[in-house]
């Protein structure tokens, strides 16, 4: 089956470009700042962008678009995924989710003229719409891929169980899955292996939807991967003692094995067997070039290392 990243490879997330999330307009330095993080990421060998309809309200991908526009021959080098199904301040209500036939059409519509592009190659379907009708998402997924507006679909923050539900009434396969894993939020993690044990009772994640990803070549996407740099750097409070050990053996580690705390922190993810792929959120080139290593830091990592990181992040032993 073609997969959406070509699994286990570092996706750039786009949720920082493009100013602030108000209503506000962007600027030549909203354009340079999204050129130079496209340099950056396409500098480590990062292909697909992701993006949402609602980043920034629209000027995430608008940046993106003006990128494009004014970089001959650019979109063919690299792969875009984009998102719609969440809706932000309508219809008197602050978040309300639309995955209806006319919204799927109307929001992809609006993403692909502010990207200045015609097709995306991967949709996500943002969140799970308690009203949605799965005939009516298949119809409009149908016709955009019909029209050559979407190549491939897939889902993000969704259950096995929700996939495969939705799978039913597709005629195309979902080919992605997109939930927030890191070594800091380690639910999809922790869940696989506190089956009838206590310490599980504190962890929701739907159990199956890793293992259904894996059967059915559905590509994890892991968002928050960074862990918003609560290990590598950002400081917004005082670290716990779990996340300050974490912090220090992703340094010991990082300095073995002659690379960043930040490739040793996305290799853990990537050696997972699901072969997930991270996406790196942060618009600093350096942050950005600091990850470059991070497929080769999984492909070394030792079992080891591997528990020994996963125990140092959860503060206590496994069972
Ligand atoms: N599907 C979904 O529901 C969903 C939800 C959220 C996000 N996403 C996607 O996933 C991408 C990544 O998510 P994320 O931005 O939350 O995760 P992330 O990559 O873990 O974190 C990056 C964020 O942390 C900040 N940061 C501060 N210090 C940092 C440091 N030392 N190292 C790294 N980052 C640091 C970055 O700011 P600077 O830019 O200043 O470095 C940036 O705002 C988004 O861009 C979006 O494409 C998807």
């Amino acid at each position: 089956m073609t997969i959406a990243n070509g699994r286990g490879r570092l996706i750039y997330g786009c949720m920082g470009l493009g100013g602030p999330w108000d209503g506000t307009s962007y600027g030549a330095a909203e354009i340079d700042q999204a050129a130079a993080v496209i340099d950056a990421a396409r500098g480590i060998g990062i292909e697909l962008f992701d993006h949402a309809d609602i980043y920034r309200s629209g000027k995430s991908e608008a940046v993106f678009g003006e990128v494009l526009a004014r970089s001959q021959g650019l979109r063919a080098k690299i792969r875009l995924q984009t998102k719609c199904g969440i809706r932000l301040g309508e219809r008197g209500l602050d978040t309300h989710y639309d995955l209806s036939k006319e919204a799927i059409l109307e929001r992809v519509n609006g993403s692909l003229e502010r990207l200045q592009t015609d097709y995306v190659d991967v949709l996500l379907l943002h969140r799970p719409d308690p009203l949605m009708d799965p005939h009516e998402v298949a119809d409009a997924v149908g016709h955009l891929v019909a029209e050559g507006k979407v190549r491939q679909l897939g889902v993000s923050n969704m259950s096995g169980a929700q996939i495969a539900f939705l799978q039913d009434e597709l005629e195309m396969p979902v080919v992605a899955n997109q939930l927030e894993m890191s070594l800091l939020r380690r639910d999809w993690l922790e869940s696989t292996v506190l089956v009838n044990h206590a310490e599980g009772l504190g962890y929701s994640f739907p159990h199956g939807t890793l293992e259904h990803c894996m059967a059915k070549g559905i590509e994890l996407q892991a968002y928050g991967s960074l862990a918003q740099g609560r290990y590598t750097g950002a400081r917004p409070g005082k670290l716990s003692p779990a996340e300050s050990a974490t912090a220090s053996m992703l340094q010991q580690l990082a300095g073995e094995k002659d690379t960043t705390p930040e490739a040793v922190l996305l290799g853990w993810l990537m050696k997972h067997p699901a072969r997930i792929s991270p996406v790196v959120g942060t618009t600093n080139p350096v942050r950005i070039q600091a990850c470059a290593d991070a497929a080769s830091v999984a492909a070394t990592m030792s079992r080891a290392e591997w528990y020994g990181l996963w125990v140092a992040a959860r503060g206590t032993n496994i069972p």
